[in-house]
């Protein structure tokens, strides 16, 4: 993990938040590659869960709601931990995740009485903060979903059973933070609510989506055999689900939740139903009945799935570290280098291949060092392909193509790059 880590901050794909002000504990900021691979995981999954399907809608919801609805949710009666507080050192820990619940680990100083502690941020609207309404940052994407429920039916020609999506941050005051990215204060999700008629089956819908959750995760690259499914116990499960299964990954640090699936049934709907006053029911032309629909709900966390694609990713060989990402997914699809930087006719014939390239494929571009050590850093940050232009290029308009996982190495002609590219890529 720590190699991982490690290698995060050097190339540029995820800082510790806030670094220069000593820190923010459990905040982390997205660097230049960083922010291209979470990109690319964003974007594939909305492909193939909304742009493909006819069954999907999207949907872009607010971060701050009115509070009524974490109320109706039943967020703010139940979204909340036990937590004990060490009367000498003031830190709070959840009991359940201590080994020895008797005294405090830090300091050894006694614990008062457990507490419930919420798991929401608390913010408030307003100029004058006494006057202000209280709100909170949500903690999951969701709520947006069924509260927009009637408007999207309304203005779409969406028909029982369909999906809505949504991918945005989410907050969550977390006692037990880390490690690195897997458990933060502010992360995204993926989320999806899918609309079910109460007489359903929604066993095979469930079956379903646990199937699409695992195509998805073939298509990033994820080893399907490091993936576990966890159904949660009656005890475990959040206030809202019927049923819900965890997939599982073993990351670098060990196994642990990735992604969930929930059977929210229709507590979400009709509870927001009771508590704004307005209908939230289905007319079905079909079966010729009104009713409030049943969901069930695939949430993924962004970044927990970059964290499980960079553990996947990483490789140590004997002479170099690689990130073997998938070519969808890698931040950079291609690196170009002239042989040699002091050569002005080599550069300028290297810069026409990569500005041409960068009109197709995200492209680097590096001049630095000798073409060993570019190597080197492009292995790191996972570019699939890199482009040498040399003295032979001047003549046969051909340049040479070496491959990040084979390290095979091909001479193509400058003129069938992008087709070549095409092929590999997409
Ligand atoms: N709407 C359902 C929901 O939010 P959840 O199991 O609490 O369910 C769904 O969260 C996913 O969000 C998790 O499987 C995980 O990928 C991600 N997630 C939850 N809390 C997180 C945190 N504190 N940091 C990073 N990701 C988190």
């Amino acid at each position: 993990m720590q190699k991982i880590v490690s290698l995060c901050k050097r190339r540029g794909f995820i800082f510790p938040g806030s670094e220069i002000y000593g820190g923010l504990a459990n905040t982390w900021d997205w660097g230049p590659l960083g922010v291209e691979l979470k990109k690319n995981i964003k974007q594939i999954w909305w492909k193939f869960f909304v742009q493909d399907r006819d069954d999907m809608v999207g949907l872009d919801g607010g971060i701050i709601m009115n509070p009524k609805i974490w109320e109706a949710s039943g967020h703010v009666a139940g979204f909340k931990d036990p937590l004990v507080e060490c009367k000498k050192c003031h830190k709070r820990f959840r009991p359940d995740k201590l080994e020895d619940s008797s005294k405090c680990p830090d300091c050894n100083g006694e614990f008062a009485e457990e507490k419930m502690f919420s798991g929401m941020f608390k913010t408030i609207i307003g100029p004058v903060e006494k006057d202000g309404i209280t709100t909170y940052l949500r903690p999951e994407t969701a709520q947006a979903i069924f509260v927009n429920f009637k408007n999207v039916l309304d203005t779409s020609k969406a028909k029982i059973p369909f999906g809505i999506a949504q991918i945005g941050k989410a907050f969550r005051n977390e006692i037990t933070t880390g490690p690195f990215i897997f458990r933060t204060l502010e992360f995204e999700q993926m989320e999806i609510e899918y609309f079910i008629a109460p007489k359903a089956n929604w066993k095979k819908v469930f079956e379903k989506w646990l199937d699409d959750l695992y195509k998805y995760a073939e298509i990033i690259g994820l080893d399907k055999n490091k993936l576990h499914n966890n159904e949660i116990s009656d005890e475990e499960r959040a206030h809202y689900s019927k049923k819900t299964v965890d997939i599982e990954y073993e990351f670098a640090f060990g196994q642990d939740e990735l992604w969930g699936l929930a059977y929210r049934t229709n507590y979400d709907l009709s509870s927001h139903e009771k508590a704004s006053g307005q209908s939230l029911e289905y007319f079905d032309a079909k079966a010729g009945e009104k009713y409030i629909p049943h969901v069930v709900e695939p949430s993924l966390g962004v970044d927990r799935t970059v964290l499980a694609v960079l553990c996947n990713a990483y490789n140590e060989e004997k002479n170099r570290t690689v990130l073997k990402l998938d070519n969808k997914l890698a931040p950079y699809k291609v690196a170009v280098f002239p042989l040699l930087a002091n050569k002005p006719k080599l550069v300028k014939c290297a810069k026409k291949v990569y500005n041409t390239l960068k009109q197709d494929f995200n492209t680097a571009w590096d001049a630095r060092g000798n073409i060993g050590k570019r190597y080197f850093a492009q292995d790191e940050i996972g570019t699939p392909y890199c482009i040498t232009y040399d003295f032979e290029s001047l003549d046969d308009n051909a340049v040479t193509v070496r491959d990040r996982d084979t390290l095979k190495q091909e001479r193509i002609k400058i003129k069938e790059l992008k087709n070549y590219l095409d092929e590999k890529i997409k």
